[in-house]
């Protein structure tokens, strides 16, 4: 069974730490009436869906994504009421939560874990094989390691059982064992108690690993497509709006396995996009955003790209070759500190020297090229992030919304704050803040606002086909697309470069009205601004002859061609 209205096709979705949304309690910790209270804040963005980072207790060695236990709430957040409160709320507004589920690994401290490595424990027996235990750590040697900053093997010692676990993430994340039926069962229960609880959709955390098997990288397994196909069936029975949001970071031609035939996830993230996104900004060049489109497969029937210019995690550059990844090193982390495992820890402002232009064109290409877009809490005002935090939390700092004591995040005494607010003189929230920007019609803020109240005014951006189209005939500065959908077309313009670029707009309408700005633009010589965009919407038909000094010559229509 299919969803008869899959909504996530035309949806911005936002992502946000509950922790670091709004205190309600001045306790120092955001939480789920703090951030119910801010859900017409969400809505008047145009956000359609929130996907809340990990809200389960946890030791947070990997900030929630080490779950102690699966149905619960993290107690600094609230209790299961306030989740329903929060639920009710947003489905008044017409907003949409998605919860994280985490199926790889629990954490060390969850109480399957305990009893599995303690042969004392009273339910050792039936814990026992929930997790992946070896005599040995030379088994499945050819996985590679997630965490390279700081784990050294997929394997750690536990002296209690006297063996070895095994873990592709922290060691304190031991992962479960999928040859276990029970274990199967027990996700799938998981799965079942949040749609009860009354969530729209689940993130499937991390879903590559879920089994093992020797003389493979552990990764795409066919066995962990079976087990994804059983949740998605699962799902289909029981709930069948439910959106499944899958994490695998991976290259296209191994992703659109987790699309199955449309039988799997229904979204995945576009992982290779991001980085080239980054990649093609700094070059001036459209060249890397060709390349990983080329290798993009059509999906099946009701499938969808969830796309992201950043998140909570580094930047990631897995998906990328070993001379990219150094390459976008050396260009957007200079600093070692700003690097971690095979990435970068810097929100999008400082990535892009907080040049709104920039920003503004990354978000251009965002809302128009494909999927459905992932806004990351925070960028919308440009916050900055903090790299003398450990791990990734220099990026999970808490939401600027005011210029007033903690930036209006919480009443608690400042050095109650589960993180410092940012308050450095560029990026500080005395400075940056939801506030300030509210209140000036030329803010990130209010243009971000435009940006998408645009984009939803027209469906083809979340489900029409991709077309190349040609603007500049000379250079590859202008990443320029059509979008095609049930007889509407929109044509977007976008000027990587810092010069203004002279072009041709192609004469196959007898105008086109700049869904930005209002205004008539007509066919032919045009030159974008620096790091301009534009979204034309044809007006009329018209045949397609070049004239004009910028005009390609006769007879050349480079990838204008369909
Ligand atoms: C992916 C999550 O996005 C990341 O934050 C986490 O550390 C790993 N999965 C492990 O759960």
């Amino acid at each position: 069974m299919t969803q008869e209205t899959p909504w996530y096709k035309d949806a911005i979705f936002m992502e946000l730490n509950t922790r670091a949304y709004k205190d309600s309690d001045a306790d120092g910790w955001g939480d789920l009436p703090g951030l119910t209270s801010k859900l017409d804040y969400i809505k008047d963005l145009g956000v359609d869906a929130v996907w809340l980072l990990p809200i389960m207790p946890s030791p947070l060695r990997d900030d929630g994504y080490d779950v102690s236990d699966f149905c619960d709430i993290f107690p600094a957040y609230g209790n299961m009421d306030d989740f329903k409160t929060l639920m009710k709320e947003a489905h008044q507004r017409d907003l949409r939560i998605i919860v994280e589920i985490i199926p790889n690994h629990t954490s060390d401290q969850h109480r399957w874990f305990q009893a599995s490595r303690d042969p004392n424990h009273p339910e050792h027996d039936k814990y026992r094989d929930w997790y992946v235990w070896s005599d040995t750590d030379q088994k499945y040697k050819d996985a590679r390691i997630i965490f390279t900053d700081s784990e050294t093997s997929n394997w750690t010692f536990d002296p209690l059982r006297g063996q070895y676990f095994w873990h592709r993430f922290y060691s304190t994340q031991p992962d479960l064992n999928y040859d276990n039926e029970e274990v199967q069962q027990a996700m799938l229960d998981t799965v079942k108690f949040w749609i009860d609880a009354g969530a729209d959709g689940l993130r499937v955390d991390a879903p590559p690993y879920l089994f093992e098997r020797e003389g493979t990288n552990c990764e795409n397994l066919p066995e962990t497509h079976t087990f994804l196909k059983r949740m998605r069936k699962f799902v289909d029975e029981y709930s069948p709006e439910t959106l499944l949001l899958s994490e695998a970071n991976q290259w296209p031609e191994d992703v659109i396995e987790y699309f199955g035939d449309g039988d799997e996830m229904h979204m995945n993230f576009h992982f290779p996009l991001m980085p080239r996104l980054f990649m093609a900004l700094a070059k001036g060049d459209r060249t890397p955003i060709e390349e990983i489109l080329a290798r993009t497969p059509d999906l099946p029937e009701g499938c969808q790209w969830g796309t992201f210019l950043r998140c909570h995690d580094e930047l990631t550059l897995e998906m990328v070759t070993p001379e990219e990844r150094q390459w976008m090193w050396d260009t957007y982390a200079q600093d070692p500190k700003q690097r971690i495992n095979l990435g970068i820890r810097r929100r999008l402002a400082p990535l892009v020297d907080n040049d709104q232009r920039k920003i503004l064109l990354l978000h251009s290409m965002l809302l128009t090229m494909m999927g459905s877009p992932f806004l990351y809490y925070g960028d919308e005002i440009g916050m900055g992030d903090d790299i003398e935090l450990f791990d990734r939390n220099g990026l999970r700092t808490p939401m600027q919304w005011d210029a007033s004591f903690n930036a209006g995040f919480s009443d608690a005494p400042t050095e109650r704050l589960y993180a410092p607010v940012i308050s450095d003189p560029v990026y500080g929230y005395q400075k940056v803040n939801v506030a300030a920007q509210e209140a000036d019609p030329h803010s990130l803020l209010n243009k971000v606002r435009h940006l998408i109240a645009i984009r939803k005014q027209h469906t083809v951006f979340g489900r029409g086909d991709f077309y190349w189209r040609s603007f500049s005939f000379e250079t590859k500065a202008v990443v320029a697309y059509q979008r095609k959908w049930e007889g509407t077309r929109i044509v977007v313009l976008n000027n990587l470069r810092e010069v203004p670029v002279k072009g041709w707009i192609p004469e196959t309408a007898e105008k086109f009205i700049d869904l930005l700005s209002g205004e008539t633009i007509l066919p032919g010589d045009y030159t974008l601004p620096a790091y301009g965009f534009l979204w034309l919407q044809p007006v009329g038909e018209k045949a397609n002859i070049p004239s004009g000094p910028n005009a390609p010559q006769p007879g050349y229509l480079g990838s204008d061609k369909e």
